[in-house]
């Protein structure tokens, strides 16, 4: 009798693994790549306004959100600790050859980049044009530090990881996820200092909901982007200096001409109105185009498209017009197309095209 219920519990206990076994294997390995931020972030003392970016590593951050293990098998990395305000080429490129290393591999199904806010739209358009994988990666970050009350961090990185766990983000393009939404990462920009809902696609590009980790679908975005892409950073070291001139009552030319001088290789208009400037700084623009520096009009004003020769005669200049691009994402685009590229034409194109 007892030989029988040795066994009998024996057999209960292999099925109950198996079954735990089987449930662990059933779910998607994703992996949260650390950067720093708010997310990150802790105050002096709970309850003050202040606080320091990139305080808490990503070790931390999982162990914030136990809810995760329900979603998927997670690990994770730290790339950097810093306030995305500090984001720079080195970091860029650490982080875009680590997610084409890591997705390359069946280990890894899709990918979660924990990242301050302040650049989010940046590096969400970076990675949208740089990542050679049809797997989710999703940016997200928070607006309120994680000790604070209401902290919007813990929700933002669950929805984050059951969007990169959905089999549905397949081939979407790069995410930015915030506040219950979905952005494609070539649309988000943060349109608040502090706002949780800052984040606001500039014309379109709002990819679904995301809803205590349940994912609602709106329609892919039609640009070219990661496998579709033709920008590849994985041999890179460095990116070209691509800078943003910002346009105001009485701007000189001053600027432009010092970017220059410094070796800009390309230099992006954050135009009044539809891409307008003085005239000092369009003849400083002009003559830079001539020296060979390509040059973008987008605007500052955040929505609409700036459309080629409407009060500037871009043909005539030989002048990119960044159509929906805001002059942050417009950089990111004109600086991986001097990686191909200084023909207006051409870069004028690749507008059209991602
Ligand atoms: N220091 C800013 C940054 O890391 C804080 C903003 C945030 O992460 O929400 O972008």
């Amino acid at each position: 009798m007892k030989r029988f219920i040795s066994l009998t519990v024996l057999v209960i206990v292999a099925v109950l693994a198996a079954g735990v076994f089987e449930a662990r294997a059933a779910k998607p390995k994703i992996m949260i790549l650390a950067t720093g931020g708010t997310i990150a972030g802790a105050q002096a003392k709970p309850g003050e306004a202040g606080y320091t970016s990139g305080t808490f590593s990503v070790a931390n951050l999982i162990a914030a959100v136990p809810l995760l293990e329900d979603l998927a098998q997670v690990s994770g990395e730290q790339i950097a600790n810093i306030g995305s305000q500090d984001m720079n080429n080195a970091v860029w490129l650490k982080l875009a050859k680590r997610i084409n290393q890591l997705l390359a591999t069946p280990e890894v199904d899709g990918i979660v980049v924990t990242h301050g806010t302040d650049t989010m739209e940046e590096t969400a358009y970076f990675l949208h044009l740089v990542v050679n994988s049809n797997k989710p990666v999703v940016v997200v970050g928070s607006m309120r530090p994680a000790t604070a009350m209401s902290a919007d961090g813990p929700l933002n990185l669950y929805n984050a990881v059951a969007v990169a766990a959905d089999p549905e983000a397949r081939g979407r393009g790069v995410f930015v996820v915030m506040d219950d939404k979905i952005f494609s990462g070539r649309a988000a920009t943060k349109t608040d200092t502090t706002a949780v809902e800052t984040f606001q696609p500039m014309n379109r590009g709002v990819q679904g909901a995301a809803y205590f980790g349940k994912n609602r679908w709106f329609p892919p975005p039609g640009q070219k982007h990661t496998t579709k892409s033709e920008f590849r950073v994985d041999k890179a070291e460095t990116l070209p200096r691509v800078d943003i001139v910002y346009s105001y009552v009485n701007a000189p030319r001053d600027m432009v001409d010092a970017l220059v001088a410094a070796g800009a290789k390309g230099i992006v208009l954050a135009g009044v109105g539809d891409g307008n400037t003085t005239d000092a700084v369009l003849a400083a623009l002009t003559e830079a185009a001539k020296n060979g520096v390509v040059v973008v009009r987008s605007s500052r004003v955040g929505h609409g498209l700036v459309r080629r020769n409407i009060e500037v005669d871009d043909d005539k200049l030989g002048f990119v017009a960044a159509e929906e691009l805001n002059p942050s994402k417009a950089r990111v685009l004109t600086l991986l197309s001097l990686m191909h590229t200084k023909d207006p034409k051409v870069v004028q194109q690749y507008f059209y095209e991602y």
